[in-house]
């Protein structure tokens, strides 16, 4: 029984999260929100006690990402899913263009899919553990990317199409804060807080260019019907406030606060990618090594170095290779649901420590030797 492996104390991570969202939240964050707590939790959103946190969080972002003048960070609830639909509303004019190359980037899609006043979107795909390249086209309004598939662990570089005057929408969920990226080549770049900003999940962040602040004003004002929660120069009106429109989960926003604060003392965003790049270059080169593992995706250029997929021969069954990690305290390695593949799927974001990496692909060596044995 894949219970019955005990991993000797030398094979255990300093800390056993590794999943892919929520993902580890620091203990350090913890420890200073526990601190804050009687004065911060439980408080008004709309004071200064609970802005100054947004504050920080907005201008910190602002910093990590070096956003040129006229870019702003706007926030409010219902995590990177709400934006999707706040996006189909107030930032595509007419006519999208997306990569599809996974459950997430799809799944925003579907949502231009079913958007009675939009035209149907140009949706361009890709096999699962690649991405397609867009094309530029001058219908098109808006381009759809995503920074990294979360679903397939696959990496794009977040480019403006060559010639391209539609704006430039990058989901970077779980790529913002971990790989690199140069703001000029985006007009919204947003993401959620449980992945490389170590927090909790249900909020969406968006760091906006003029034009893309441009379009989602002039959308606001046409006779567009859109859903208050839902509207986004509503949301640009209280970011510019330090606050959301409804009342936020205040923990998240100080986690998050306190993430972008560390990765700005570390180093900033180049530190944060460094990081994440020697954990990839652990865990791939151990993949690559090891006689039973794989890294799923073929090219290396397009391999993740923040949410890393690794695919077992058909002898290891990899179920239970995670079912054994967990039973010792290393959690949430499984695959993605719906890619039914034989593998592991490994955060890599900035808040794991390379070595805990390293440490884990011992441990998992362990284990498939010991379930082969057993
Ligand atoms: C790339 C990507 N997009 C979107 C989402 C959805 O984010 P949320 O759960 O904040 O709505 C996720 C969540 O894992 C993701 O990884």
């Amino acid at each position: 029984m894949a219970v019955e492996i005990v991993l000797p104390p030398e094979l255990r991570p300093s800390d056993g999260r590794f999943g892919s969202g929520p993902s580890k939240v620091r203990n350090e964050a913890v420890a200073a929100l526990a601190a804050a707590a009687p004065q911060y939790l439980g408080t008004s959103h709309r004071r200064e006690t609970v802005r100054s946190v947004v504050r920080r969080a907005r201008t910190g972002l602002a910093a990590l990402f070096a956003l040129p003048d006229g870019y702003e960070v706007l926030l409010g609830n219902g995590g990177t899913t709400a934006f999707w639909d706040a996006a189909a509303f107030g930032l595509i004019e007419r006519h999208s263009q997306h990569l599809s190359f996974g459950e997430f980037s799809s799944k925003f899609a579907a949502v231009v899919q079913g958007a009675p006043h939009l035209d149907a979107p140009e949706v361009i795909e890709s096999p699962a553990g690649t991405h397609p390249e867009a094309r530029p086209d001058d219908g098109v309004d808006a381009y759809a990317l995503t920074h990294n598939e979360t679903s397939t662990g696959v990496a794009m570089e977040v480019r403006r199409p060559e010639g391209a005057d539609g704006l430039v929408l990058v989901d970077a969920t779980s790529g913002a804060g971990g790989l690199r990226v140069d703001a000029t080549q985006f007009d919204a770049y947003y993401f959620a807080p449980q992945k490389c900003f170590a927090g909790d999940g249900g909020l969406w962040l968006a760091c906006c260019s003029p034009r893309a602040i441009e379009r989602t004003e002039r959308l606001g004002a046409s006779d567009r019907w859109l859903p208050p929660s839902l509207s986004l120069p509503i949301a640009l009106e209280n970011s510019r406030l330090d606050q959301t429109y409804n009342t936020p989960a205040l923990a998240t926003l100080f986690l998050l606060a306190h993430q972008v604060e560390w990765m700005l003392e570390q180093g900033g965003l180049e530190w944060a990618a460094s990081r994440c790049d020697r954990s990839a270059e652990i865990l791939y080169g151990w993949a690559e090594a090891s006689s039973f593992a794989t890294p799923f995706v073929a090219k290396p250029g397009e391999r993740s170095h923040v949410s890393a997929t690794v695919d077992f021969a058909e002898h290891v069954d990899a179920a239970a290779v995670a079912a054994t990690l967990r039973a010792n305290d290393i959690v949430d390695t499984e695959p993605y649901r719906k890619l039914g593949r034989n593998q592991l799927r490994i955060a890599l974001y900035p808040a794991i420590e390379p070595d805990d990496v390293a440490t884990l692909t011992r441990a998992v060596e362990y284990v498939v030797d010991a379930l082969a044995s057993g």
